[in-house]
């Protein structure tokens, strides 16, 4: 594998996955010639798009983020002793800015831990990464590039220590149940002996508050959910009409999701120059861009169950607004 050292103490690699991934290219082709057309999330995240999402947890609506931060502040301690980990590996970790309280949670208790970080968005977690080995003198960073959908067999953890994988945002939702079990199985198939999960996921509540936290006055959700489109434009030479779309966030509360969609103004015929392919959209049309399913603590408890794993400590935020769980192998 190749690894580029960027200073001593931090470092990346690619991890490969274990079966070649569906190209952007045969994904899109996929989900769009599909009813109802979707897309894939993972594109999301170029460098606009994740620089969104950044500003999408600023925002007061979106409460997930603000709210997760505050159980791992104040539980962070707790955390750590609990799983005393040697090696942190951290699935989607963004800019690990809510990584930081489980660091200085380390700092305080003496628990020189390695840190692996493992996001498609490499320039961001690289950026983080300059910045976290600068702010902690003990951290060693390898992070990690690639796409965690083609599972975590590659992953190069030291056979060593002991591991606490950090799978946090409510990301896990953004998978079906069937996927999302599969993931949580991949995790299970890192973890030994007393090897810990912290997973954080996000409650169902109210309609009102679930839609404001995906469709904030500002408009910054909306433009990140348009953001796909413009990744699509420039990847696929594709002329999406961007700001012709509609961003749409509705809770179907069978589902216990939200469901992002992007709705077309007016019907027009899309061209993607590298599909080599034009598609009709009519007036009013939508493209599904993203789930975000929302747990209670029975359908979370049964969710990590089926994927052989057991929760042995529940944080809830005020009100069961969020919940952050500490599980084990069963
Ligand atoms: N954990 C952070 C970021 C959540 S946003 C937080 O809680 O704020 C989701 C993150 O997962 C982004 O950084 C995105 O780049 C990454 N991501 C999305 N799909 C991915 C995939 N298939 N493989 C690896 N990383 C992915
Ligand atoms: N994991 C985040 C969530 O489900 C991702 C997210 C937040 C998101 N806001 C979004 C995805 C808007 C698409 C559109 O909360």
């Amino acid at each position: 594998m190749a690894i580029t050292q960027t200073g001593a103490r931090l470092s990346s690699s690619e991890v490969a996955p274990e079966q070649p991934l569906a190209s952007l290219a045969d994904d899109v082709r996929t989900g769009l010639l599909s009813r109802p057309r979707w897309l894939s999330p993972k594109y999301f995240y170029d460098d606009r798009g994740s620089a969104l999402f950044e500003a999408i947890c600023a925002t007061p609506e979106y409460y997930p983020s603000r709210t997760e931060a505050a159980l791992l502040e104040a539980h962070g301690q707790e955390i750590i002793e609990h799983a005393a980990p040697d090696h942190m590996l951290e699935l989607g970790s963004g800019s690990s800015r809510k990584t930081r309280h489980l660091l200085d949670a380390c700092d305080a208790l003496d628990q020189s831990c390695q840190y692996w970080p493992f996001d498609v968005s490499a320039q961001m977690m690289l950026d983080a990464g300059a910045q976290l080995v600068a702010d902690y003198d003990w951290l060693a960073l390898h992070a990690l590039i690639g796409d965690y959908t083609g599972g975590l067999t590659n992953v190069p953890l030291p056979e060593d220590g002991r591991r606490l994988i950090v799978f946090l945002g409510g990301t896990l939702g953004n998978f079906e149940p069937g996927e999302a079990r599969a993931m949580l199985e991949q995790i299970a198939g890192l973890m030994r002996g007393d090897d810990q999960l912290l997973l954080g996921v996000d409650r169902v509540k109210d309609t009102a508050t679930l839609e404001a936290a995906y469709d904030d006055a500002e408009g910054v959700t909306a433009d990140f959910n348009r953001n796909v489109l413009r990744v699509l434009n420039r990847e696929l030479e594709a002329d999406f009409p961007v700001d012709d779309y509609r961003h749409r966030a509705l809770f179907d509360r069978d589902k216990a999701r939200i469901e992002m969609r992007l709705g077309a103004g007016h019907a027009h015929r899309v061209t993607l120059a590298t599909l080599d392919t034009a598609i009709d959209i009519d007036a009013g049309e939508e493209i599904v861009t993203e789930f975000s399913h929302k747990f209670t603590p029975d359908t979370l408890a049964a969710l990590l169950e089926s994927a052989g794993l057991a929760m042995d400590r529940h944080f809830e935020a005020e009100g069961g607004a969020y919940s952050l769980v500490l599980a084990r192998r069963a």
